[in-house]
């Protein structure tokens, strides 16, 4: 199939979008190719060049002993770079029948889903391993501190699997989950450690903020505006960030900076930029480098159309039940995006560690919760099931899944930082 071919494909294909919008409304973005050529010129037009991007930040993750405090260093090891290997043994951390508190849009295997190999896939760097994960190193080392996810509803999954991640480890009467507006806060009594999700899907303000009513169609991002989400983070521990999918609606959109009144249609990217620039400028006003740390997730791909990992086929991410192998980027993985919080941070007076998460969510088709889902507070019907064309979202991912890699991974620099 010729490109011209894939793209006109594509585009016959956004009908799927429109039953993406319900999807949207539980606190995701549709991601509208309305105009897919003009999009893939302006928002993707880069990607190849990106791809040939050598990774400007390098990890080093150190390998610790189990039982002691001891640790070997794995000199200059990036670890976004490596394979899935199937491992039935140490994966998965935890199941749904052991995390009470997996909420229904996740849990896959209880809404039906037939197979369940996505659960059994552990990332292997190439150049290292990753530290075993415990839940009671982890718990240790937030005694007394806050650990904060701040994003929309891709980095509430990430804290619910870190939720479930250590909860085991803590027992029954010890441990609490709250919902206060805009936020969900888990907390461990006897480490006085709390893990919380706050909700601000562009990490700015927008006209998107409510909790739980945001089924907002015209969005509206006040692109100089972040004091009401910011007083939240204010001394925060380990904060966590993320924004992505609320912006790929359209490739403009509406804007306001400076005057309230003053509405104006942006690029997304130009947008995009301008908003990290105004969360950038809170970070380097208000972190406190030697007590707070601060992170920023790559983002989360979709899986719309299987055409690009299977040329001349005709559906999306539902069914797939093996991760993809070998060389792939996802045409709606955004490498212009990548590369404006690439630089966004690179010009920053503190350090924001940058989870690459992205090329190894990408291989993950078989892991979205498709038609295992639900939506607007329900389950999907047996009717909506039978069409997974319009109802299957390639966007979530099920639990446990993908996001306790991003938690793997989140804990191995946590880890190594608390051991330095
Ligand atoms: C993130 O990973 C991708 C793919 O692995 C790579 O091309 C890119 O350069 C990395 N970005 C950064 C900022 O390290
Ligand atoms: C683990 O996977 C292997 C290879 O697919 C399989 O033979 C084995 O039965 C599995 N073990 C468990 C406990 O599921
Ligand atoms: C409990 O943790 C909070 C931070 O989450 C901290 O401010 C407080 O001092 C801690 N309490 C004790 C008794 O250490
Ligand atoms: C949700 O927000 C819309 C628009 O702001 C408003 O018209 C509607 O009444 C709200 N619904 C609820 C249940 O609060
Ligand atoms: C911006 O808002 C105007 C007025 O509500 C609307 O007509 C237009 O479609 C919006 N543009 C986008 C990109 O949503
Ligand atoms: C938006 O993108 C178009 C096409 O790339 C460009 O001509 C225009 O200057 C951009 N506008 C803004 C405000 O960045």
């Amino acid at each position: 199939m010729t490109t011209q071919q894939s793209l006109n494909r594509a585009k016959y294909k956004s009908i799927l979008p429109i039953a993406l919008a319900c999807v949207l409304m539980l606190g995701t973005a549709r991601l509208v190719f309305d105009n897919l050529k003009s999009i893939r010129e302006t928002i993707f037009g880069h990607w190849q060049f990106w791809l040939r991007g050598t990774g400007f930040h390098r990890y080093i993750i150190n390998s610790f002993d189990d039982d002691d405090n001891s640790y070997e260093d794995i000199e200059d090891c990036n670890v976004f770079d490596g394979k899935w290997v199937w491992d039935n043994e140490s994966h998965p951390f935890y199941n749904e029948e052991s995390c009470p508190f997996l909420v229904k849009q996740v849990t896959c295997q209880r809404n039906g889903r037939p197979d369940n190999f996505y659960q059994f896939w552990r990332w292997q760097p190439n150049e290292c391993n990753l530290p075993r994960f415990s839940a009671v190193k982890l718990l240790r080392i937030l005694r007394n501190k806050r650990l904060m996810f701040v994003g929309d509803s891709i980095q509430r999954g990430q804290f619910d699997s870190m939720v479930c991640m250590l909860q085991s480890a803590i027992p029954d009467g010890k441990k609490s989950l709250d919902k206060v507006p805009s936020k969900k806060i888990f907390y461990a009594q006897e480490y006085n450690a709390t893990i919380e999700f706050y909700w601000a899907p562009f990490i700015v303000e927008s006209n998107s903020d409510h909790s739980t009513n945001h089924t907002v169609i015209k969005r509206l991002v006040k692109l100089d505006r972040i004091a009401h989400h910011s007083e939240n983070w204010q001394g925060v521990d380990y904060l966590v960030f993320e924004t992505y999918v609320w912006w790929m609606y359209k490739p403009i959109i509406n804007v306001t900076y400076g005057n309230l009144k003053d509405v104006h249609e942006y690029n997304v990217t130009t947008a995009y930029k301008m908003a990290l620039q105004t969360w950038a400028n809170w970070l380097d006003s208000s972190i406190n480098s030697q007590t707070q740390k601060v992170f920023f997730m790559s983002l989360s791909p979709t899986h719309l159309w299987s055409s690009e990992w299977n040329p001349g086929s005709d559906g999306n991410c539902f069914n797939e039940k093996e991760p993809i192998h070998g060389p792939y980027w996802g045409m709606g993985t955004s490498l212009e995006i990548m590369k404006i919080v690439q630089e966004t941070l690179q010009e920053l007076k503190i350090d924001v560690t940058f989870m690459n998460i992205t090329q190894l969510s990408d291989f993950r088709k078989d892991a979205h919760t498709t038609i295992y889902t639900e939506r607007k507070g329900k389950l999907l019907t047996k009717e909506q099931k039978s069409d997974p064309t319009n109802f299957a979202d390639c966007i979530h991912w099920c639990l446990p899944g993908v996001p306790d890699t991003w938690n793997h991974i989140l804990y191995a620099n946590l880890l190594q930082e608390f051991y330095n």
